[in-house]
């Protein structure tokens, strides 16, 4: 098999995507934007200048405005679902836009246990969790703290919240190294802690190199790298050994967000039944990593199908952010039914996750075989089941989101500027729960995609694979 998750080949030096230029340079930190301009000469970020920046981004948005107006796969309204099947109006699909990896969402053990839960604990704490939490936060952070092998963990609602606030409290006035093509909610913490006073300098996608070369320029006395886990478009997973060390041997803190990691890929073991390896303890404990100088963000909304997110840090950091970070004083909790799904979701881990995942492997595995005997071209080279499927033609990512509509396949679009243009296609993500017929119904309507549409030929290496 050629795709591996623990040897990450180079991923390609791009820069921010349009979305991200725009950000940036309203932000002031693109290299022409006012803000750049101001930093040069005050040495800090200043508010930017300019105007005129709203027009710019809707302009930066129209081809994805079209799509959300037009395209039954954007913003669409599901009216039912059986199983990994959904109903859309009168058209029954194939979902593969979930990103429930574990299928815990459809787990009858799960699903039973919630109502004891509700019984006892009614529908929502409502107290912020500074002001109460019920005993069940204590159990499932002493629970997850001992399957990531962390020091401690901090449950918050989701990761958005922890970015926007632990960010700025980990970067303070110092600065802040941001992986040019983080997730959006991580540029936005970023933006808060620039904000805050902190500078932001960003390194070049996956590229430790860069990264180090900037850090030997920084003076800053704290220093915090952010970037992500598994990359939510390419499926692959960062050089964590590289920026491990690196954060270690300058003394900063690396920020990891491991949004689709967790759950699926964990610590590697000779007796492990594929190679996502066991327990879905998480990218750190994947690269057999310590959390020395690393803290780990991750969320329960994705392989666990519940409305939590977590951040393993060190007790006194934990202690810290229960009254700097705003979240847990001024935020609402997660509902007593994520709290339940999370704690049974960790007892199902623990007897059948290892099983799951070896299903979700071998499903994987076999769409990427099928677009390896396609000849098309994908981003993966992990065997994670995010499968980005990038067009020839930018242009024809409406008519080919039509062509698996109409052919009963669900698919993720990514649009420009979602994405830059030689990147638009649709991503494909797999479950445990999309049953083998979904899967090779996926595969045939992708072989006649491909007789009908340009995807992006497969890259020498690859078909040399
Ligand atoms: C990498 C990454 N980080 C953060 C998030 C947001 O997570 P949450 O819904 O818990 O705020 C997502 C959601 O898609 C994500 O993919």
């Amino acid at each position: 098999m050629r795709h591996s998750l623990s040897t990450p080949q180079g991923q390609p030096l791009t820069g921010a995507s349009p979305v991200e230029e725009e950000i940036l340079k309203f932000s002031g930190q693109a290299p022409d934007g006012p803000g750049m301009r101001a930093r040069e000469a005050s040495g800090r970020l200043t508010a930017p200048a300019t105007t005129g920046w709203f027009d710019r981004w809707l302009a930066a948005c129209h081809d994805l405005a079209e799509l959300e107006r037009s395209h039954p796969m954007t913003d669409a309204v599901i009216d039912e679902i059986d199983g990994r099947m959904i109903r859309i109006g009168e058209h029954w699909l194939a979902d593969f836009a979930s990103c429930n990896y574990l299928g815990f969402d459809l787990d009858r053990e799960i699903i039973a246990s919630i109502p004891e839960y509700l019984d006892r604990w009614g529908t929502h704490p409502s107290w912020s969790r500074l002001l109460g939490s019920p005993v069940l936060y204590g159990e499932i952070e002493e629970r997850l703290t001992a399957l990531l092998g962390s020091e401690d963990s901090l449950i918050l609602p989701t990761i958005t919240l922890i970015h926007s606030s632990v960010i700025p409290v980990l970067a303070r006035e110092g600065t802040v190294f941001l992986d040019s093509r983080a997730h959006k909610t991580i540029y936005d913490g970023c933006q808060l802690a620039a904000a805050h006073g902190a500078t932001l300098k960003r390194f070049a996608f996956g590229d430790p190199d860069d990264l180090e070369r900037l850090i030997r320029e920084d003076d800053s006395s704290t220093r915090l790298i952010c970037m992500d886990g598994i990359n939510s478009m390419t499926g692959n997973p960062p050089d964590l050994a590289a920026f491990a060390r690196i954060a270690r041997e300058h003394n900063a803190l690396l920020y990891v967000d491991d949004a689709h990691g967790f759950g699926v890929i964990g610590e590697r073991s000779p007796d492990e039944p594929c190679p996502y390896g066991l327990s879905g303890n998480s990218i750190v404990r994947h690269f057999g990593e310590t959390y020395d100088h690393i803290v780990l963000v991750g969320g329960f909304s994705k392989a666990y199908s519940s409305l939590a997110a977590f951040i393993a840090c060190p007790s006194d950091v934990k202690r810290m952010l229960k009254t700097a970070a705003p979240p847990y004083l001024y935020s609402g909790p997660s509902p007593v039914a994520s709290l339940a799904t999370v704690l049974t979701g960790l007892d199902v881990n623990a007897t059948r996750g290892d099983t799951l995942r070896a299903e979700l492997w071998r499903k994987t595995a076999d769409v990427l075989e099928a677009l390896d005997r396609l000849g098309v071209h994908t981003p993966n080279v992990s065997g994670f089941p995010i499968v980005e499927v990038p067009l020839a033609r930018h242009e024809d990512v409406d008519a080919v989101g039509r062509f698996l509509f109409d052919h009963g396949i669900y698919v993720t679009l990514a649009a420009y500027p979602l994405v830059p243009k030689d990147e638009v296609g649709f991503r494909i993500q797999v479950t445990a729960a999309n049953t083998q017929s979904e899967v090779d119904q996926l595969i045939a309507v992708l072989g006649r995609l491909a007789d009908s549409f340009d995807l992006q030929p497969a890259h020498a290496e690859e078909r040399a694979a």
